[in-house]
C-alpha cells in the first residue's frame, strides 16, 4: 500500500532526522560528492528496499571486502534509514550476499559461473535469487575489487531508486586502465588546478594521514578509477628520491583497498639529478642501470606501483631527442625497467619540437607513426583526445588508430583549462562521447576511437576545496570520467541522470531541467568561445578569458596561428592547399573533412579557411553564422539562469545560491567572450553588426587592454561583470 502523500512527508522527515550522520546534516558543502546516501524519498521504493535488505552477509574481512561492507553499512544505514545488521550467513529473506567464490561458500554455491565468466578480473555480478529458500540479492565478483565496484553500483541503484525486483545484471569495465593524472606539484601547487591546493600533504606524509586520502579513494572506486599518477606530467625528479618514496607508499597503502594504484611521472633527466650521472641518455648502460635500480627500489617499498608516466621533449621538459634518440628509445629504456615488476610506462604524445612546424596540430602524427612498433609491450602511447590541446571541440587525434601495433591510451581533461575552469558550468560528457564514438575508419567502418584504446586518463579536477572540485557541477565530470572510462558506451544523458539523482534529488521537477542545462552546456561554450570548429582563442597564459588577438612569443601558441584572420576570411586551411594535416586521417574521413560540401560545421575553421561572405550549408553566410553562434550561446546560458532559478524550491538554498552565482559569472563572461570575439573578427570582416544584434558593452581596446588580477589561478576580470542582463 502507498502512504498518503501526507504521511509519506512526515515519515521521510522523520527518518531524516534518524539517518542523516551529524557531520553533513543541513550542510550541503559538497564534500560528500555523489555518496550523499540520504533517505529514500519515495516511500514505496523505501518500503521495497526495506523488505529486500534486512541482513549484509560478509565472509571476509579482507581489506578490500571490508571497504565494502563499510560502505555498504553507511550507505544502507542513510538511504534506509536505519541499520542493516551483518551478519556470517543467510537467516532471513532479505539478505544481501557480497562476495567472491573465493571468500564466501555462499556465493561459490551459486550457479554465477558464466556471469563471473562474463565478469572478468575487475567485474561483477548483481542478481536477485533465492538462497536456500529465501528471498537475496547477490554481489558476486572474481576479485575482490570487483565486489568493491558492484558494492558501489549497488547504492548507485539505490540512490537513484531503481526497483529491485528481478535485478540481474553483469557489468565489467571496457578498458583496462581508467586513471586520474595529477598535475601535482610537490611544493603543494596544482597546474591548471582551480579546486585549491594539492591534496598531497607531502610535508606531513607518511605520519600524517589526512581522512581525506581515504574518502578521494572511495570516490574513485564509485566509478571504477582504478589508478591515479600522483604527480604533474612536469615533472620534479625529486619524487623518486627515497624520502618521497616512502609518502608515496603511504598513499599506496591507503588506496589499496579501494583498488587504486599508484604511478609516479618519471623526469626523464632524473639519473642526472638525482642519480649524479653525467647522462641521461637512453643507450647509456649506466642510465640504464640506475633506472633498473630505480624501479627495484620503487617495488620494494610500493609492489604493485603501476609505472610512470612520461612527458618528454615537449614544452622544455629533456627527453630523448636531447641525446638524438627517438621516443621508442626514451620509452623502451623506463619499459624495461619496470617490466620485471609488471609495471607500465605511459608516454605522452603531446611533444613539441624545437622548431615551429608548419601546423602544430600534425606534429605528434608525424613524430609517432613512423615509431609504431617500436615500442615494448608494456608502453602506452598516451594521446590527448584531439591533435592540439583540450579545446572545447577538436576533431579526433588522427593518432587514434593510426598506429595499430601499439597499444594507446585516450587523455582528457577533467579539470576545465579551456572550458572556464572553476566558474563555467560545463558537463563534459558529451564532449568525451564524441570522441569515443568518432569513427576514424582506421580498419573500416566502425573503427571507433573506443575501440583504438585500452586505456583512458583525465587529468583530475580535484584539490583542497571544501566540495573538492571548485563548484558543485564539476564534480559531474569526475563522476562523469569515470562512469565513462568504465563503460563508455554510456550515454551523457544516463550519466547526468544519475548524477542529478545522486547528487540533489530524484524529483522529476530536478532532474528533468537539470539534465537539460546539463546537456546543452557543453555547446554554449563551444558556442560563446570558440564556435565552427576555431581553437585556442583563449588569453595567454591562464587561458580563462578571450584572447583572440594574442601574438609574439612562439607562433604555435598563440591565437593569430590558429585563427589565421585575414581581409579575406577566417580558419586554418588543413586540406591540401594548406598544410595537409587532413592527411593524417585516414578515408573516408580525410575526404569530409578535406571537402566544403562534407565537412561537418562544427569544425569547418578547423579545416578550412573560409570568406567572410560565403555562404555556409545553412544559407547563411560566415559572418552571419558566426554571429549567431555566439549569441546562441550567450542565450543558452542564460535560459540555463532561468532553469536553475526555477528550481529555487526544490534545491537546498546553500548550493542553490552557489550555483546561482557562478550562472552569473558565467552569463556576463559569455558577453565578454562574444563581444571581444565578435569586435574582433569584425576588425578584419569590416561587415556590420545587424540593427538587432546584442550591442556589443565596450569598444574592441577595451577589451584588448584588459588586465586580469595578478593570481593566475582565479583570472576573473571584475571589470567584465558590469550590470546583469
Ligand atoms: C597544456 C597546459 C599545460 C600542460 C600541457 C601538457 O598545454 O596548458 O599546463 O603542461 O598541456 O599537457 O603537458
Amino acid at each position: 500500500m502507498r502512504p498518503s502523500p501526507r504521511l509519506a512527508f512526515r515519515f521521510s522527515w522523520l527518518v531524516w532526522v534518524v539517518a542523516v550522520p551529524p557531520r553533513t546534516r543541513g550542510a550541503e558543502d559538497g564534500y560528500d560528492l555523489w555518496l550523499r546516501y540520504r533517505p529514500v524519498a519515495d516511500a514505496a521504493r523505501l518500503a521495497e528496499y526495506r523488505a529486500n535488505i534486512t541482513q549484509l552477509v560478509v565472509a571476509s574481512d579482507a581489506p578490500t571486502l571490508r571497504a565494502a561492507r563499510n560502505e555498504l553499512v553507511a550507505g544502507l544505514r542513510g538511504l534506509l534509514g536505519r541499520d542493516v545488521p551483518v551478519a556470517g550467513a543467510v537467516s532471513r529473506d532479505g539478505a544481501l550476499v557480497v562476495g567472491t567464490p573465493a571468500s564466501s561458500r555462499v556465493v561459490a554455491a551459486l550457479p554465477l559461473a558464466d556471469a563471473l565468466r562474463q565478469a572478468g578480473p575487475e567485474g561483477f555480478v548483481i542478481r536477485a535469487l533465492a538462497i536456500r529458500g529465501r528471498r537475496a540479492i547477490v554481489v558476486a565478483a572474481n576479485r575482490d575489487v570487483g565486489v568493491l565496484y558492484g558494492a558501489f553500483h549497488l547504492l548507485r541503484l539505490l540512490q537513484t531508486q531503481a526497483p529491485l525486483a528481478e535485478l540481474s545484471l553483469v557489468s565489467a569495465p571496457r578498458l583496462g586502465l581508467r586513471l586520474l593524472d595529477h598535475w601535482d606539484n610537490v611544493n603543494g601547487t596544482v597546474e591548471r588546478g582551480y579546486a585549491g591546493a594539492s591534496l598531497w600533504e607531502w610535508a606531513r606524509l607518511p605520519d600524517s594521514i589526512n581522512p581525506r586520502y581515504s574518502d578521494y579513494a572511495r570516490a574513485n572506486a564509485s566509478v571504477g578509477i582504478n589508478g591515479v599518477v600522483l604527480t604533474n606530467v612536469n615533472a620534479n625528479a625529486l619524487i623518486l628520491t627515497p624520502a618521497y618514496l616512502v609518502k608515496v607508499a603511504a598513499l599506496a597503502r591507503v588506496f589499496r583497498p579501494y583498488g587504486l594504484k599508484v604511478y609516479l611521472t618519471a623526469r626523464f633527466s632524473a639519473p642526472i639529478e638525482i642519480g649524479g650521472l653525467p647522462t641521461a641518455d637512453p643507450l647509456d648502460s649506466g642510465v640504464r642501470g640506475w633506472w633498473a635500480a630505480k624501479a627495484d627500489e620503487i617495488y620494494r617499498v610500493i609492489p604493485d606501483f603501476g609505472g610512470f608516466l612520461v612527458k618528454a621533449n615537449s614544452e622544455g621538459q629533456p627527453g630523448p631527442q636531447d641525446y638524438h634518440r627517438t621516443h621508442a628509445d626514451g620509452a623502451n629504456l623506463l619499459a624495461d625497467a619496470v617490466a620485471p615488476h609488471g609495471g607500465v610506462v605511459m608516454w605522452r604524445a603531446f611533444v613539441y619540437s624545437s622548431h615551429v612546424p608548419t601546423d602544430r596540430v600534425m606534429q605528434a602524427g608525424d613524430e609517432f607513426v613512423p615509431l609504431d612498433g617500436a615500442f615494448r609491450s608494456n608502453v602506452l602511447i598516451q594521446v590527448k583526445h584531439g591533435p592540439l590541446d583540450f579545446q572545447p571541440r577538436e576533431p579526433f587525434h588522427p593518432l587514434f588508430g593510426a598506429m595499430p601495433r601499439t597499444p594507446l591510451m585516450m587523455e582528457v581533461q577533467v579539470t576545465k583549462e579551456y572550458l572556464g575552469q572553476d566558474s563555467h558550468l560545463a558537463f563534459l560528457a558529451p564532449l568525451w562521447e564524441e570522441v569515443f564514438q568518432a569513427d576514424t575508419y582506421a580498419h573500416g567502418p566502425g573503427s571507433t576511437v573506443a575501440n583504438a584504446i585500452q586505456g583512458i586518463a583525465g587529468v583530475a579536477n580535484v584539490g583542497t576545496d571544501r566540495d573538492w572540485t571548485g563548484s558543485d557541477f564539476n564534480q559531474a565530470n569526475w563522476y562523469a570520467f569515470g562512469r565513462l572510462a568504465w563503460d563508455h558506451m554510456l550515454s551523457s544523458a544516463a550519466i547526468a541522470d544519475e548524477w542529478i539523482r545522486m547528487t540533489f534529488s530524484n524529483d522529476p521537477r530536478v532532474v528533468g531541467p537539470l539534465e537539460a542545462m546539463m546537456l546543452a552546456s557543453r555547446e554554449a561554450v563551444v558556442n560563446y568561445m570558440t564556435p565552427l570548429g576555431l581553437a585556442h582563442q583563449m588569453a595567454r597564459g591562464h587561458h580563462y578569458g578571450p584572447g583572440p588577438w594574442v601574438t609574439g612569443g612562439r607562433a604555435d601558441q598563440t591565437s593569430v596561428y590558429f585563427s589565421r584572420a585575414d581581409s579575406v576570411g577566417l580558419g586554418f586551411d588543413r586540406t591540401a592547399s594548406g598544410s595537409n594535416a587532413v592527411r593524417q586521417y585516414a578515408l573516408p574521413v580525410r575526404h569530409r573533412f578535406a571537402r566544403r560540401d562534407s565537412v561537418p560545421d562544427a569544425l569547418l575553421l578547423w579545416f578550412h579557411h573560409v570568406g567572410w561572405s560565403e555562404r555556409l550549408r545553412s544559407g547563411r553566410t560566415l559572418w552571419e553564422e558566426l554571429l549567431r553562434r555566439y549569441q546562441a550561446g550567450v542565450d543558452t546560458v542564460r535560459w540555463m539562469q532561468r532553469t536553475w532559478n526555477g528550481l529555487e524550491h526544490q534545491v537546498d538554498g546553500e548550493r542553490f545560491h552557489r550555483v546561482q552565482a557562478l550562472l552569473r559569472i558565467q552569463e556576463a563572461e559569455a558577453r565578454w567572450w562574444r563581444d571581444a570575439s565578435v569586435l574582433y573578427w569584425q576588425s578584419f570582416s569590416h561587415l556590420p553588426l545587424p540593427p538587432d544584434y546584442e550591442a556589443p558593452a565596450h569598444p574592441l581596446d577595451w577589451y584588448r587592454q584588459l588586465r586580469c588580477p595578478a593570481d593566475l589561478r582565479r583570472p576573473r576580470c571584475d571589470a567584465v561583470m558590469g550590470a546583469p542582463k
